[in-house]
């Protein structure tokens, strides 16, 4: 980059030509020929639905051919597959349930679903996943499970996270929701808890409309999740149905035509999440040489498959002085000016979520008022300061109607432009409020 011809130029908040073209973004999600053509065999073949359609079979058994696991069940969300994960887990009222405080919030309702209480845990700064050395002083004679989050496509340390769970006896719920395709020690997520969920909502690297997978290896686990999926019956495709519950359940089935785009879908997701890597470590080289910025951080033991791309930033090392909210926002409107789709993406730890505050929960404060819980738990979210300070002073690069894994790499050569620009001027950015 020449960064001279850059510094020359006026800045597009101040009526400067903006660094990025329009028109250069690629929405999301792609749809091919091939995608329209899978959800209309389903319309000729005449079955939208059923437990045992043979779209939702089909995608079962690719996703679990691909993931490596020996199960998979579809279902209609990500939070419903990780409901059935933690109903299997056998965790029920007055159980506690480890996750952590910097994720999506379905990562703590699921626990709620099941009238357990969420202990939240704060992040590690660097990879904003679960911070493995702050989990035992969280556990008590109530803990029953950890959901690490494998955030922004970022695997969580899973051996430190599944040592601990071996010495206390928890079981282990992997929230890869964000996470398809992303390796730990070589192996994708998803083979490294007990059970595991992904998401299929449209904003992922795979989308499927709306919709959820659950895999494990566990028969057991299966055998339960399912239930859990269909009105707590045991529903067996040999056999004709008996119409009886035997424990709660839910109706999470998914349909034939999200099913079968999905599945589409599948085929190139390997392709979206090496476009995501290219763009990803381009920006991340370029952006680590300009002060004051932070791209993120991706440890040797493990690839990321950028669901979302955060940028911190320290205006201390510019010698600025200022609150570092104020700059991030600052920031944000010089690189929207420029053209660089720059958003938020969550703005308070998950505890700090007026849910968590008001513990109404089902009404009458259930679960946390369940006469099988007898702790009073206070959720602060300065409890959480690494999460704070993570949401304070970052954002994310790529909205979700324009996410990094299906953009062109000569749009992110203009994005490291942008910032370069941004940031070769950055005493102009802050003082123009
Ligand atoms: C980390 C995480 N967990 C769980 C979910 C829930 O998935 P869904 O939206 O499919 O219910 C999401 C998705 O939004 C997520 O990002």
């Amino acid at each position: 980059m020449n960064r001279k011809i850059v510094k020359d130029k006026k800045l597009a908040i101040h009526g400067g030509k903006k660094t990025v073209p329009d028109n250069l973004k690629v929405k999301w999600p792609i749809i091919t020929e091939e995608d329209k053509k899978a959800v209309m065999r389903v319309l000729d073949r005449g079955i939208i639905w059923g437990p045992y359609a043979p779209e939702v079979v089909g995608l079962q058994e690719d996703f679990a051919k691909y993931v490596g696991t020996k199960y998979c069940i579809a279902v209609n969300s990500g939070t419903a597959a990780l409901h059935m994960a933690i109903a299997a887990a056998g965790v029920g009222p007055g159980d506690e349930v480890i996750t952590s405080s910097f994720s999506f919030l379905s990562s703590a309702t699921a626990i709620l679903h099941q009238n357990a209480i969420p202990i939240f845990v704060d992040i590690d700064p660097r990879t904003f996943n679960i911070d493995p050395g702050k989990i035992e002083e969280k556990i008590t004679k109530k803990t029953k499970a950890i959901i690490p989050v494998h955030i922004h496509g970022l695997p969580a340390d899973m051996n430190r996270i599944n040592k601990i769970a071996r010495k206390y006896n928890l079981v282990v719920i992997e929230d890869a929701a964000q996470a398809h395709g992303a390796t730990y020690h070589g192996k994708k997520v998803g083979n490294f808890g007990d059970m595991a969920i992904f998401s299929l909502n449209t904003t992922k690297n795979l989308p499927g409309g709306e919709g959820g997978l659950f895999v494990t290896n566990s028969k057991e686990y299966r055998g339960k999740a399912n239930m859990t999926r269909m009105f707590g019956e045991i529903l067996n495709p040999e056999e004709g149905r008996k119409y009886n519950a035997y424990t709660m359940g839910w109706n999470y089935r998914t349909q034939e035509m999200p099913a079968a785009f999905a599945r589409s879908q599948l085929k190139r997701l390997d392709e979206y999440n090496a476009n995501s890597q290219r763009n990803g470590e381009y920006l991340s080289k370029h952006l680590a040489e300009i002060k004051g910025v932070i791209p993120p951080y991706v440890p040797e033991d493990r690839t990321t498959v950028y669901h979302k791309y955060r940028v911190r930033l320290n205006p201390s090392e510019l010698g600025i002085d200022m609150e570092v909210s104020k700059f991030r926002d600052l920031v944000m409107k010089a690189l929207q000016a420029e053209g660089v789709d720059v958003v938020f993406w969550q703005t308070v730890p998950i505890p700090g979520q007026t849910l968590f505050k008001l513990k109404e929960g089902y009404g009458r404060g259930c679960p946390w008022s369940c006469p099988y819980y007898h702790q009073e738990i206070k959720y602060d979210p300065n409890d959480y300061p690494e999460t704070v300070k993570l949401l304070n002073d970052s954002f994310v690069v790529c909205s979700e109607p324009y996410p990094i894994y299906c953009q062109r790499f000569e749009l992110m050569k203009y994005y490291a432009e942008a910032f370069q620009k941004v940031f070769d001027n950055i005493e102009e950015v802050v003082g123009a409020e």
